[in-house]
């Protein structure tokens, strides 16, 4: 397979960030497709937004990978984040046993309502198709503590309570990745869509958001087909969302209440 993600691997003793590095590398060269950039420490691990992605350096997993989503139209991007998400729900469930996590929309990896591994994905699009994607993972595989200033994370440690070989992890990981990629190559965006909805994190309960300008309760009913999310409000209303639009209150939801 040509296009395996990991097929090529480079190895880092410490980079700023993996996502950064596979950028700038490519910027300079032709990479094949499945490339994948890994280090034990970032410096400057990026998140999603503004955010930082903190990882004790030889505890987790943090790398990046590229792809030639060129099947792909620009308003079908939001599959391949479906497919890399459920890559990680696969591996969690058959390497770690793990099988309570829920997706928080659009892509974190959440345990019992805590953070387990985060998605940052960057597409670049040309004309009516997806050129090419640099998706960054960050796995919490063996950390046992974490800076106060992290919301809510937890490792694979913690949930199981047992330590894990990050080679393996890797191999494995990277085998459910490619296992999904293979079905969004193969365009079955009815199945991943149902498979990422039944892992969708508070879907049918009514829960506390805040948008541009207010909190307000509501209840997510489903993604759109662009992977927009679909809330319905209290006062009988349905709208939707694209990223960075809105915000789910997890915790201390009374300290919002209107
Ligand atoms: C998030 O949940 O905010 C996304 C976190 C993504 C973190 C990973 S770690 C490897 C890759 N390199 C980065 O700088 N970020 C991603």
């Amino acid at each position: 397979m040509p296009h395996q993600i990991g097929k090529h691997i480079i190895e880092l003793p410490f980079t700023e960030s993996t996502n950064t590095y596979l950028e700038n590398l490519l910027d300079e060269q032709d990479l094949p497709e499945g490339t994948l950039v890994i280090t034990d420490k970032q410096t400057a691990g990026l998140g999603q937004g503004h955010n930082t992605w903190e990882s004790e350096p030889g505890s987790n997993l943090t790398f990046s990978f590229f792809l030639k989503p060129t099947f792909l139209k620009p308003e079908e991007q939001f599959y391949l984040n479906m497919s890399v998400t459920l890559g990680i729900c696969g591996f969690l469930s058959e390497q770690a046993g793990i099988d309570k996590m829920a997706v928080k929309w659009p892509n974190d990896i959440y345990i019992n309502n805590k953070k387990i591994a985060g998605i940052l994905i960057r597409n670049i699009i040309l004309g009516d198709s997806l050129e090419s994607a640099i998706v960054g993972i960050g796995l919490n595989v063996n950390q046992e503590k974490f800076s106060p200033g992290i919301p809510n994370p937890v490792s694979m440690f913690l949930v199981s309570e047992r330590k894990y070989n990050l080679k393996e992890c890797l191999e494995s990981l990277l085998k459910h990745l490619n296992r999904q990629y293979q079905s969004l190559r193969r365009k079955e965006f009815d199945v991943l869509r149902e498979r990422y909805l039944s892992h969708l994190f508070h879907l049918g309960v009514v829960t506390l958001f805040r948008d541009k300008e207010r909190s307000f309760r509501g209840t997510i009913t489903g993604i759109t087909a662009f992977g927009e999310l679909i809330i319905g409000h209290d006062t009988g209303e349905t709208k939707t969302y694209g990223f960075q639009e809105i915000t789910m209150i997890i915790d201390n939801p009374a300290d919002y209440l209107l």
